[in-house]
């Protein structure tokens, strides 16, 4: 049983591709061997359902297919029926056939019953599956928490859920399962987990959904070191399952402050090379004026060597140098390296000596190319970061051995938000300072850095967590700083403040995005190729055509009333 894939009708003879999910068989009606199924055979179309009978037969000599798994047999049919019949597709179901993503959503079941679809759904499967047996095999306990709840602060805007028995008042859908999962330990579960679906409601992009799941995770009594040991195990596991590959580790680690250095952020891609070097002391002796002007603003300069790129024309230079404003940049400034010397339109104003001495100190010969960007601190980490990235693309820096694992460690505690002029976590609220700035916390709060660690994977964050504050008085403290008066910070996680009183074990935890992690796995391009009904940019499922008015009598049970005229 399955759906017709292609009929194809030979000197009498009729072929059927019949499809499930397995893949194709072919199918064979004889009209001299049953002529009564020959007929009706002759008038299946793509994607009608049908059942067929008959014998396994080795396919004439010549006839095999080496490509197709089943490409040594043929079905020689005696029996069928017709189960159902389709209308004809809006698009082919195969993997290399270009459709509007658009048109896919809609007809999603259609788009799912590709086989590269269905791969993907397949692999996620298995990374759970291999997720759930490795925690179970820890003592690690699945618990569900709540998807009607208070909102928990994690910087995203809430989804909101109007709550008909107490009128005027509101669940939020969770952003994460975090204050639960830390009550948990409260509550001396001491090993959580939990395949969580999490609603923000951000502005979406490429590698994000309003609706997302995470492999979401809470340990007691461990620290940092066990975690990321623990979690390191679970991508073997996971990386031996669904690719068969051996990963290496202990995976490399850098701190916050190391990644922004070298790589310009703080989610860098190890794949390739390509670091950015601070040369603010040595710029400091020339005579360019931006590099002077930037400087005595207290701003960087930040230079990256691109190996062999020499000869470049001037063309493809202004056109980096567009790139790099378009990052934010005020220009790129450039040096070719050669035999004879120097050549730029700068070396004038820095002159051979401290060309000289900027290339030593950056390991730069003869054939490459220096990139230099003068800027604040922040832009000039963002654009060379920017600019790093789109280099690698452009010049194929990017090697086929495909993952590169990093930990990034001790983020800064807290970042300052200009707008509200305050400072505001920069993981969340419940994230432990490290032991030995915690008495810089009302002095430099900023230099304050927390015991979080992201796991980032070939450029992306797949995974984030950190150890939490446990006692009431430190979380009393960061309340403080962060500007919640103890008031409010009663009103909005009270519970969780009032169960750190009762005996709360030191804790901590991590989450990982399973639809990015299975994105990379999958090697797709979206994240919505590897979720079964996601959403689009504007947050709308075609499918479905969520979200979508409701009737006047329900928003009067709500106690809602709208303002916008359908
Ligand atoms: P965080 O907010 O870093 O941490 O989320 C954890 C991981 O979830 C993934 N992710 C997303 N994936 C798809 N679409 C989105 N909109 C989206 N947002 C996040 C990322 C990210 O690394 N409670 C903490 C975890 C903890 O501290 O234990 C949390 O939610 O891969
Ligand atoms: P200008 O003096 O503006 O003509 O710039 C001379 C060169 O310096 C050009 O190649 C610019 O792209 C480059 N440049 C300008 N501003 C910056 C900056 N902030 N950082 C790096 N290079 C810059």
């Amino acid at each position: 049983m399955g759906w017709v894939q292609t009929r194809r009708d030979h000197g009498g003879l009729i072929f059927i591709d019949l499809r499930d999910r397995e893949g194709l068989t072919q199918v064979v009606f004889n009209p001299t061997l049953s002529p009564a199924v020959h007929k009706p055979a002759k008038d299946l179309r793509s994607e009608d359902v049908i059942a067929v009978q008959g014998t396994v037969t080795a396919r004439p000599e010549g006839t095999v297919n080496a490509r197709l798994g089943t490409g040594e047999i043929e079905l020689v049919a005696t029996d069928l029926e017709i189960l159902n019949s389709a209308k004809t597709p809006p698009f082919p179901i195969e993997d290399d056939v270009l459709v509007a993503e658009n048109l896919r959503l809609k007809y999603r079941y259609l788009d799912l019953r590709r086989p590269g679809m269905l791969a993907n759904l397949r692999r996620r499967h298995q990374v759970v599956r291999t997720v759930r047996n490795f925690l179970d095999g820890q003592g690690f306990i699945e618990v569900e928490t709540p998807y009607l709840t208070k909102s928990t602060p994690e910087g995203a805007r809430d989804y909101l859920v109007p709550s008909r028995v107490n009128p005027g008042q509101f669940y939020a859908l969770p952003q994460s399962p975090q204050l639960f999962k830390q009550i948990l330990m409260v509550a001396g579960i001491e090993r959580y987990y939990q395949i969580a679906r999490c609603f923000r409601d951000e502005d979406l992009r490429a590698d994000r959904q309003p609706e997302f799941t995470q492999i979401d995770l809470e340990l007691s009594f461990a620290g940092r070191d066990e975690i990321l040991f623990l979690m390191e195990a679970m991508m073997i596991e996971v990386f031996r399952a669904v690719k068969g590959v051996r990963l290496d580790t202990p995976f490399p680690r850098l701190s916050y402050h190391e990644a922004v250095e070298r790589y310009g952020t703080d989610k860098p891609d190890l794949r390739f090379g390509l670091e950015i070097h601070d040369v603010s002391s040595v710029a400091a002796g020339s005579s360019f004026q931006v590099f002077q002007e930037t400087l005595n603003r207290k701003g960087v300069v930040k230079a990256m060597v691109l190996e062999g790129q020499a000869t470049l024309s001037r063309k493809e230079l202004d056109e980096l140098t567009e790139t790099a404003k378009t990052l934010g940049a005020k220009g790129l400034a450039w040096v070719k390296i050669s035999t004879e010397g120097f050549e730029s339109p700068i070396v004038k104003f820095l002159g051979e000596p401290l060309l000289r001495k900027l290339s030593a100190s950056l390991s730069a010969k003869a054939g490459d190319l220096l990139l230099f960007v003068a800027d604040q601190l922040k832009i000039a980490r963002a654009v060379t970061g920017g600019l790093r990235l789109q280099l690698a693309d452009r010049f194929k820096l990017i090697p086929e051995d495909p993952f590169r694992f990093v930990w990034v460690t001790d983020f800064p505690l807290l970042d300052y938000d200009e707008t509200e002029q305050r400072h505001v976590a920069m993981h969340h609220p419940f994230t432990s300072p490290l032991d030995e700035d915690l008495p810089l916390l009302e002095t430099e709060p900023r230099r304050v850095r927390a015991k979080a660690y992201d796991l980032v994977l070939n450029g992306s964050e797949i995974g984030g967590g950190s150890i939490r504050i446990h006692r009431r008085d430190v979380q009393s403290r960061i309340f403080e700083l962060l500007g919640i008066d103890p008031t409010s910070a009663q009103e909005k996680f009270g519970f969780l403040l009032d169960a750190l009183e009762y005996g709360a074990p030191p804790h901590g935890g991590i989450a990982f995005g399973l639809d990015r992690l299975t994105m990379i796995l999958s090697g797709a391009e979206s994240i919505r190729d590897v979720i079964a009904f996601p959403k689009t940019q504007k947050a709308i499922c075609l499918l479905s055509d969520a979200p979508s008015h409701v009737s006047e009598a329900q928003l009067k049970e709500l106690h809602i009333k709208t303002d916008i005229v359908k």
